[in-house]
Parts: C-alpha cells; structure tokens; sequence
C-alpha cells in the first residue's frame, strides 16, 4: 500500500484525510505552516503531525492542498523527496517536468471543513510528467471515487472557471439575495425549495432550457419593477448584466 502524505491542513487537505481513512488508506504523516489546524487534523485522524517538510522522504506520494499561489514554490521543495501531486485546478504542473515526478490530483467538488461530502460520486482529474506516475495517481483516485479521469492541464483550466462559474458565482448570488432580503426582515429559508429545484432540474433538462423568468419572457415591465426595488448599486448593476445577458441568450428563440 502506497504511503501517502499530506501537505496543507485546510478544506481540502481535511476532506482528502477523512476520505483515505474511510478506505483504511496510509496516511504515513502531515505538514502545514499552520501548526495549530494541522495539530488538530493529526489528533482527531489519529496521523503522525510532520514537523519539517524532510520527514516526506518517508513517503511514496505527497498530495499538496495548499492555496494556488504557494504551488510554485512547494513543488519543487517537495518533490525532491518524493513524487508530488497537487489537488489544484488551474496549476500548470508540467511547469515542473524538470522534476522527477509531478502530478494534478483535482477532486472536483467544493470543500468546506465541516460539511461531510461523498468522495465516491467526485469526479477525480489527473495529469501527471509521467504516464507511471499519472496510473499511480489514477489507482490511488480510484480507491476513493468512480469517476476518475486523465485531463490536460488546458482541459482542467477549463473546467475550473465553469466550476467558479457555476459554483462560486451561484453562491455569490445567494449571499447578495439572503442580505437583500434580510434588509427586508424575509427569511433566506422561503427560496429553499425553488433553490433546490433549479440544481435538480439539471439532472434532465439542460441548463438553457430550464430557465424561466422574466428576461427569458421578454417581460420588461416586471424587470423595471424589480429595478426599482434595488437600492443597492452594485446589485442593481448585476441584475441589469446578467438580465442583458439571458437577454441576448433567448433572443434568438
Ligand atoms: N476548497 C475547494 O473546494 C477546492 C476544490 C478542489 C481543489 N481545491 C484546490 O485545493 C487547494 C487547497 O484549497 P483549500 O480550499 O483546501 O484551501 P484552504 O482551505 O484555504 O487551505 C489552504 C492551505 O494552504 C496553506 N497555505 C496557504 N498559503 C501558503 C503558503 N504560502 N505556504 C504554505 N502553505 C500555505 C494554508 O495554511 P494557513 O492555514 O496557514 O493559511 C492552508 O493549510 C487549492 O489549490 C485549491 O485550488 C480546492
């Protein structure tokens, strides 16, 4: 059994420990900057805590969940002592082929500590220097989920800004309409329904044609309305793009 270790002690790093310990996987040790958070995951996981980045040396693979940015300057630390892999969406790890074994382990799902998620429905995407090292990566994301796939780093670029898309910006809209409506004493909870009625259409209808409302309608007089009950600036100018852009969208129906 390969052993794994972690670098990283955030959503990410959090998830992918709870998910090998469900398969009885090897955590062999994690390391974070963030001594307090990884002191804690260690504890509660029962996992040897890493003090120094050269204790990796007793690994067989390193999965790095550390922000984006710090990544140019943790791979190549790391993968001096063992075959790195990183679970970021939008890295460039071939950037690093001079090293012997990089790789891209992208659980695609959003993480948060905290909130339980089921690891064997996420899709998986690998990218690796070597084909070796892309099959150990794509037997390891294969213990834990049934949709594991290679992918260019172009590809899961791709993919990751409709991930933002449809992930990032939906729940950004959903803090802008649960503060507009607090300003209005109405519970967030009374869109419950209609929010997760919009996610599961989706399952059998595709996103254009499950769209309702009235830019779709071509209702301008009920746009107005709505356009005179928004105060806030920044949200009416929102709600004037994304109504020009659904707009444009059906024009041609
Ligand atoms: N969250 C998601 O839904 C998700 C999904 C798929 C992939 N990813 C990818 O997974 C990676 C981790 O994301 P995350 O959501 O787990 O992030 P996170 O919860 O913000 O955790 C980031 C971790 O990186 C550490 N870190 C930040 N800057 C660092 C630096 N300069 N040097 C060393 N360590 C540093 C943080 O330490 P401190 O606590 O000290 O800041 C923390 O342990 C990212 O590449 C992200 O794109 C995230």
């Amino acid at each position: 059994m390969k052993k794994i270790g972690i670098v990283g002690s955030g959503n990410v790093a959090t998830h992918l420990v709870i998910a090998f310990k469900e398969k009885g996987m090897d955590i062999a040790g994690l390391f974070s900057r963030n001594h307090h958070s990884a002191h804690e995951i260690c504890e509660r996981f029962s996992i040897p805590y890493f003090e120094t980045i050269e204790q990796f040396k007793q690994v067989d693979l390193i999965i790095v969940c550390v922000s984006d940015d710090a990544l140019a300057n943790l791979i190549p630390q790391l993968a001096q002592y063992a075959p790195t892999a990183t679970t970021s969406g939008t890295i460039d790890v071939l950037q690093f082929d001079h090293l012997k074994d990089v790789g891209v382990f992208y659980p695609l799902q959003s993480f948060t500590t905290g909130k339980n998620v089921a690891f064997d429905t996420i899709p998986i995407f690998i990218e690796a220097s070597s084909d070796a090292f892309a099959q150990t990566l794509k037997d390891i994301g294969t213990k834990l989920s049934c949709e594991v796939h290679f992918i260019s780093a172009k590809q899961r670029q791709h993919l990751h800004v409709a991930a933002v898309m449809v992930n990032n910006f939906t729940n950004h809209l959903m803090t802008l309409a649960a503060d507009y409506l607090k300003k209005e004493n109405i519970p967030f909870e009374w869109l419950q329904p209609l929010i997760l009625e919009t996610v599961d259409k989706l399952s059998s209808i595709s996103p254009y044609d499950a769209q309702t409302g009235p830019a779709r309608r071509n209702d301008q007089q009920t746009i107005d309305r709505h356009l005179s009950l928004i105060t806030n600036e920044e949200l009416k100018q929102l709600y004037i793009q994304f109504t020009k852009s659904r707009q444009t969208t059906y024009n041609h129906d």
